[in-house]
């Protein structure tokens, strides 16, 4: 099969990788298309340390090939969007509802793949940048098969973080202000979960003056283009005298978590998405966070793919979830490359690689 590996070096196309077969409670997936999300890009650039070889891609949605034979929540032929938890769904973590919790998955590794007969890693419980991988069924949500693979795809991560870390973390209600860091495709997903949240104002930052058009259409009221000229608390102020109750940061830089605490108003949180090298350490002023401040992590949304997965897509059936929208361009895998490239110079909302031709 073809697919995307990681060897310490590169990120390189291989036309030598296998899955192996199924296990009890495993399903197979016939990989139709895969969103590029920066965490792909984190582990080529060391921000995020995966051991290699690995099988990039997490954002993959596909049609199921065969179920082990204790599996009944999907059968061959249903469509699937994949999630990156793989919970394992009978914990107590599961059980209460936060799956994002299960410790059966947090940094267990496995090994289902072989490139060129050497064993592979399985990236982020799924592995998508490749024709066919082997997940737990508890990862394979199944959609209506009405939804384009291309869209459907990036609920995976993408929607499922950002508008997740707005409807399940902070649970922003109608009339509060936020200001969203970073409009990539974690933040443009939560300008609109922020939009759906009746959340005004809701004010994108960007260094990339061209992510304003993008910006607006998903819902943001306002856009201020960062820079080093640019003071952000001040600009800030502008629109909001005293700061916002919600500020998302969607880059993963320390710096831009300490500005975020200076942007908000009493009772405000800054909600962390964005990744920084692992280990690295923030800081911000103490007595600015006296007057019921707080700072929240927030690990995929916090999502309940079993929940969210099914919502998302009514939400964009029924016209109020932008999906198609966040696809910029569609590339054949043989082209990670040049995905790759455009993403680094800032054109995409989303890149998706397709693999069913
Ligand atoms: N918490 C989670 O579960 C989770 C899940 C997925 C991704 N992530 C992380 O979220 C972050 C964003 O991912 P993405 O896929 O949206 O990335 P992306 O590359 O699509 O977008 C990043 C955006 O940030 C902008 N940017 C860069 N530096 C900036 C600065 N100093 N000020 C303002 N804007 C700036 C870029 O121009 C770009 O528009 C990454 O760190 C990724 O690893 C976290
Ligand atoms: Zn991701
Ligand atoms: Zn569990």
């Amino acid at each position: 099969m073809k697919g995307i590996v990681w060897d310490g070096n590169e990120a390189a196309l291989r036309d030598d990788v296998e899955v192996r077969d199924l296990r009890a409670g495993e399903v197979r997936v016939r990989l139709a298309a895969a969103g590029l999300c920066h965490s792909d890009v984190s582990v080529l650039d060391g921000t995020i340390m995966f051991p290699t070889p690995a099988v990039l891609g997490h954002e993959g949605a596909g049609v199921v090939e065969a179920v082990a034979d204790d599996v009944t929540s999907v059968k061959a032929g249903d469509h699937v969007v994949l999630t990156t938890l793989g919970n394992c769904g009978t914990c107590a973590a599961c059980a209460r509802g936060k799956p994002t919790f299960c410790r059966t998955s947090i940094g267990k590794l496995s090994r289902t793949f072989t490139v060129g007969g050497e064993k592979a890693f399985q990236f982020a419980n799924t592995s998508v940048f490749v024709e066919s991988t082997v997940v737990k069924a508890t990862s394979a949500i199944p959609i209506p098969d009405d939804v384009p693979l291309t869209s459907a795809c990036l609920i995976g991560c993408g929607v499922l973080t950002g508008v997740g870390a707005v409807f399940n973390r902070a649970r922003v209600t109608h009339g509060e202000s936020a200001v969203v860091i970073g409009v990539g495709g974690i933040g443009l997903n939560v300008i609109q979960g922020l939009a759906l949240s009746d959340s005004l104002p809701i004010i994108a930052v960007d260094t990339n003056p061209a992510k304003e058009a993008v910006a607006r259409q998903f819902g943001a009221t306002h856009f201020i283009t960062a820079g080093p000229d640019v003071d952000l608390v001040e600009a800030v102020k502008e629109i909001s005298p005293f700061g916002v109750d919600w500020v998302f940061e969607c880059v993963g830089s320390t710096q831009l978590i300490r500005t975020a605490t200076d942007l908000l108003d009493f009772g405000g949180s800054v909600v962390m998405l964005g990744v920084p090298r692992m280990g690295t350490e923030a800081s911000f002023v103490v007595n600015t966070m006296y007057n019921d401040k707080a700072l929240m992590g927030c690990r995929y949304g916090s999502a309940r793919p079993a929940h969210d997965i099914p919502l998302m897509i009514d939400l964009y059936r029924a016209g109020r979830l932008k999906l198609d929208e966040l696809v910029t361009a569609t590339y054949p895998i043989e082209a990670f490359d040049t995905a790759l490239g455009e993403l680094h110079e800032g054109k995409l909302a989303r890149g998706v690689l397709t693999l069913d031709g």
